[in-house]
């Protein structure tokens, strides 16, 4: 059933790997397909947990007499693998509390098992929903990450569960093709008995499944993603056409979002991996990243970098590799890491979970580099002194944009936009004449402005003029004064390493003497 895993872990073991660690929260599913490689390979699985001891794999939890009591201790059981001479697989169940930190007695079992295994027909997997390693076992182990179901996978599932119900008159059936595609896509993301739960659910409530179950199948989901407390499900309440100004990035979203479709993929382009933009406070970032996922129809999930390195819910290596194991089961989706410059920033400080965010910030970037999948990245940051380095590095995004602070016809677009929004028509006013006021503004004070002067208007009974706004223009301090020796060091950084966001290239091209490079 489970192709991709099997294969691999397959190999794995024909090539004699003598400890696997797969990280799943879907034990069942790891046992049945390691019970089907056991099969392929001739070998007997054994599985461990700390209340059964070594027992075959497949041994129901509550037959009492298959307990093998002596082996209940974990380094008995170790003993027990070195003892045993016929070919094996060994799963050792939630082994993970036993790898803690200066368990010396096991850490050392396992790196002289590491040994004596590879010279054997035996393999011992340790299975856990998380990886907690010890640093001492890194060479000695191999980690594989236990991917979500794919669509084919929950398609299996979909049909079983309706196979099993349909004989039943109470319940109907009632989805064209259309509507089971639409229904797996909403479970991609859920692990296998998430989905039988959801799938299950939408039949007992309303006695069938139907097209329409899709939208409860979503509300189910984004509660599931929402609960690992990593990844949040956003709305992409932004269109497009909201942003002011920033061709030059618009334009090159345009362009991939054909990239990113099954066409361009069977032409032979590789999905777009990821874009960073770095930038001035207040001026779209938070909103292009919103406004991508709109443009190109595709799921948003942000990523709560905060909480990866937060203690409370497992550890932040763990965290990073769930998160993207959730993304590559949504993908096509937009991957959207709001401020990764606050979460990585520490590595150049003095903090002293440097070594924590140097790997995690290391995992992250070697999927960047290497992702096939369709997971657009886009990653924001506005303080460039503690963006390590690693993270510009050529590969990892496609791009690295500057979004500056908007110039004159970027601001009456701005202006424009937001009196739109705000049910004003726009001819109304002197776009020329609010942009001029409002040099040095960002599209986050403009909005402000137009905010301000329509609570003066309403307060005196009328309605709004260019008057309003440009009051409310001059009674505000931007940023950009506040902040001009900051935005100054900024743009003179940006200028050598990034792209900047407003010019088209076109535009840059025209100008004489200077040289583009087109990637
Ligand atoms: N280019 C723009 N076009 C239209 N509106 C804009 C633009 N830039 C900013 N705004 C307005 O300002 C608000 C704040 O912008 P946004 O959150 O995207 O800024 P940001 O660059 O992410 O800032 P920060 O660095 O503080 O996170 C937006 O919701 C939008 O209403
Ligand atoms: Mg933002």
């Amino acid at each position: 059933m489970d192709d991709h895993h099997d294969k691999q872990i397959e190999i794995l073991v024909r090539a004699r790997y003598p400890i696997l660690y797969i990280v799943s929260w879907e034990e069942p599913r790891v046992i049945d397909s390691l019970i089907d490689i056991g099969h392929r390979t001739s070998k007997s699985v054994f599985e461990w947990s700390c209340s059964s001891g070594i027992v075959p794999a497949g041994t129901p939890v509550d037959s009492k007499k298959n307990i093998n009591a002596k082996t209940k201790d974990p380094l008995m059981a170790l003993n027990e693998v070195v003892e045993q001479v016929e070919p094996a697989i060994y799963v050792f169940k939630d082994f993970h509390p036993f790898l803690a930190k200066n368990n010396f007695a096991i850490i050392r079992k396992l790196r002289d098992i590491s040994q004596i295994l590879k010279s054997s027909y035996k393999t011992l997997v340790l299975t856990s929903p998380f990886l907690d390693l010890p640093r001492e076992l890194e060479k000695d182990i191999t980690i594989i990450d236990y991917k979500l179901p794919t669509f084919d996978e929950l398609g299996v599932l979909l049909d079983r569960i309706i196979d099993e119900v349909k004989d039943n008159p109470k319940i109907t059936i009632d989805i064209d093709p259309g509507g089971r595609e639409e229904i797996l896509k909403a479970a991609l993301g859920l692990t296998l008995s998430e989905a039988e739960n959801v799938f299950a659910r939408a039949l007992i409530s309303g006695g069938k499944l139907c097209n329409d179950d899709v939208a409860a199948i979503f509300v189910e989901k984004r509660q599931i993603i929402r609960k690992s407390g990593l990844l949040d499900y956003c709305e992409p309440d932004v269109a497009f056409a909201q942003v002011g100004g920033l061709d030059s990035l618009k334009d090159w979203l345009v362009k991939r979002k054909l990239a990113f479709t099954d066409k361009a993929k069977k032409f032979g382009l590789p999905p777009p991996s990821g874009v960073l933009m770095i930038g001035v406070q207040g001026c779209g970032k938070s909103m292009c990243a919103k406004a991508v996922s709109a443009l190109w129809q595709v799921p948003l999930l942000r990523m709560d970098v905060g909480q990866i390195f937060s203690a409370l819910v497992g550890s932040s290596e763990e965290n990073i590799r769930r998160c993207i194991s959730i993304a590559e089961s949504i993908a096509p989706c937009v991957l959207w890491v709001d401020e990764i410059d606050k979460a990585f920033g520490a590595i150049s400080g003095s903090s002293t979970d440097s070594g924590t965010s140097q790997r995690v910030l290391g995992t992250f970037l070697t999927w960047l580099a290497e992702k096939l999948s369709s997971v657009f990245v886009v990653a924001t940051a506005n303080n460039i002194h503690v963006l390590p380095p690693e993270l510009l590095r050529k590969g990892r995004f496609d791009d690295i944009f500057f979004i500056d602070l908007p110039d004159q016809k970027e601001r009456e677009s701005i202006f424009g936009i937001h009196l739109r929004l705000r049910k004003r028509k726009k001819e109304k006013f002197d776009l020329e004449k609010l942009a001029r006021a409002g040099k040095g503004f960002s599209g986050a004070e403009i909005e402000q402005a137009i905010v301000a002067a329509l609570f003066d208007a309403f307060y005196q009974k009328r309605d709004l003029t260019d008057d309003d706004i440009i009051k409310a223009i001059s009674e505000t301090v931007p940023l950009s004064k506040t902040m001009e020796e900051e935005i100054r060091t900024l743009r003179e950084w940006c200028s050598t390493r990034t792209r900047h966001a407003s010019v088209t290239a076109e535009e840059i091209a025209a100008k004489p003497g200077r040289k583009l490079e087109f990637t």
